[in-house]
């Protein structure tokens, strides 16, 4: 491993070229000069589409994330909305507004299902029904694009994989940084050796609004009337309607899966993506309910450490995940790949290098040294290559959400594969729900991340 990552170190120094020139005409210009052949830069190519190319798609679950995908779906040449399902009036009554009076609108997922000139659907739902809809709609013929976490409960993967193996259907989880530039350039910038030998990875997020952390407006007409409750219990503990526990079903540990199943999980996915990883194999989690005592269940301080042994894609690594909804100073949230050489910030459309200083040395031994290596003047000061390179995309880009529709429907049209398919998912879903487990027995969690199973 060790001698791979020199051979790509100096592979990386190489597309660096005369590093020295470069530096002359300031450390900028490799962050400018995207065409130069330096690097190769990251172009998308979306194919024509035919008359038989139309994708006919349906939304189930058509709240915040579902109907900003179904946006997003929409961008891409050739696909059309047919029908949205949800479980709540003012959802079906806010997408006829704005998608069209003539859109097919139901409370019954399975009256989607049904329909045979359905293609494809986005599930939106929380996440405890994206399991068994995801499997019927597989089985129903339907292309599935579900969102993240893939599943509610550690046991609920492989019956996807399964429906996905035997169905051949497209799908894909929407953790959409895997499709972004930036995730692509992080990825060929580790393989080229750009931060030297993996070791330590960490991610953040720093939250404090009351929406931010899951504390949604409940709409006025909320009630039974409005909201199918019965069916939005059936596949979980029955209880009678509560509002909250439908509208902010995120606090909640029957509906949602905490902050790990919801934050963690992107990076679980753009980590695996960037590194080849399969996932950890030892998770430990810590934290606590510090300030939202609002009835919610989970934590609203969470803390994840995750140890990654050596496989043939990469060297054994710890990642550290941190979430915090009562930070005062809010808004951020980032992703950091550590190496021996140096270090990449990751976002979706950028990605910031930042390599070692050649440390000067005024150690007498280091000049005897040097001075015995040939070098009759180790005094002299030498040329440095740049300590910061920063890749972003191109003026326009559409972005990593865009990318990730336009792999899937290219998938579905030249029946392709998708990087983040049942397998992908459940191996990122996996690492975060063992996190939750962690927390709540207060003890580490052991994983075979490559037979997926927990130890
Ligand atoms: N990829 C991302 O960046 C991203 C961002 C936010 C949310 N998400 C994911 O998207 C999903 C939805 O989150 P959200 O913030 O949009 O929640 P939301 O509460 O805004 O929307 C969920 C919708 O699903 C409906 N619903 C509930 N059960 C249903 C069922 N059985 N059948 C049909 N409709 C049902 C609800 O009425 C609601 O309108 C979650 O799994 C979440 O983790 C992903």
């Amino acid at each position: 491993m060790k001698e791979n990552t020199e051979a790509s170190r100096r592979n990386f120094l190489k597309k660096l070229g005369t590093a020295t020139a470069a530096v002359s005409l300031g450390s900028n210009v490799f962050a400018r000069d995207k065409r130069s052949g330096l690097f190769t830069y990251l172009k998308r190519h979306q194919g024509g589409i035919g008359a038989n190319d139309r994708i006919n798609l349906a939304l189930i679950g058509a709240g915040g994330q579902g109907s900003s995908d179904t946006e997003t779906a929409l961008q891409i040449p050739g696909v059309k909305l047919v029908a949205v399902c949800d479980l709540y009036d003012g959802r079906l009554a806010d997408a006829k507004k704005r998608w069209g009076a003539d859109l097919f609108t139901t409370k019954i997922y399975k009256e989607i299902l049904n329909r045979t000139d359905i293609d494809a659907v986005i599930i939106g739902t929380p996440d405890f029904w994206h399991q068994q809809i995801s499997i019927d709609a597989m089985h129903a013929g339907k292309h599935v694009y579900c969102e993240k976490p893939m599943v509610h409960s550690i046991t609920e993967g492989p019956a996807i994989i399964k429906a996905q193996h035997e169905t051949g259907k497209i799908f894909q989880v929407g953790s959409q940084g895997v499709s972004s530039l930036g995730n692509e350039k992080a990825k060929e910038l580790l393989a080229s050796g750009a931060i030297g030998q993996l070791n330590y990875a960490e991610g953040f997020w720093a939250r404090r609004g009351a929406v931010e952390v899951w504390e949604y407006p409940i709409p006025a007409d909320a009630s039974p009337q409005t909201v199918d409750w019965e069916t939005y219990v059936s596949n979980t503990i029955k209880r009678p309607f509560d509002e909250k526990r439908f509208f902010r079903w995120r606090n909640y540990v029957d509906y949602g899966t905490g902050m790990a199943g919801d934050l963690f999980v992107h990076l679980f996915s753009s980590l695996h993506f960037i590194t080849g990883s399969l996932g950890p194999e030892k998770i430990y989690a810590s934290g606590g309910l510090r300030f939202w005592h609002d009835g919610r269940e989970v934590p609203d301080v969470l803390l994840g450490t995750f140890d990654y042994g050596k496989t043939m894609a990469h060297p054994a690594f710890n990642l550290s995940l941190r979430c915090n909804f009562v930070d005062g100073t809010s808004g951020s949230t980032y992703l950091k790949l550590v190496g021996s050489e140096g270090s990449m910030d990751i976002t979706w459309d950028k990605v910031v290098l930042k390599r070692n200083k050649v440390f000067e040395s005024d150690d007498p031994f280091y000049a005897e040294k040097m001075r015995n290596a040939g070098d009759v003047n180790p005094e002299r000061k030498r040329m440095l290559p740049p300590e910061e390179i920063t890749y972003e995309a191109e003026k326009g880009y559409l972005g990593g959400p865009y990318d990730h529709f336009s792999n899937f429907f290219n998938a579905i049209r030249n029946s392709g594969k998708v990087t983040e398919d049942a397998t992908f998912g459940y191996r990122a879903a996996a690492p975060a729900l063992l996190c939750n487990d962690s927390y709540f027995k207060n003890e580490p969690m052991f994983w075979n991340p490559e037979k997926m199973v927990k130890i």
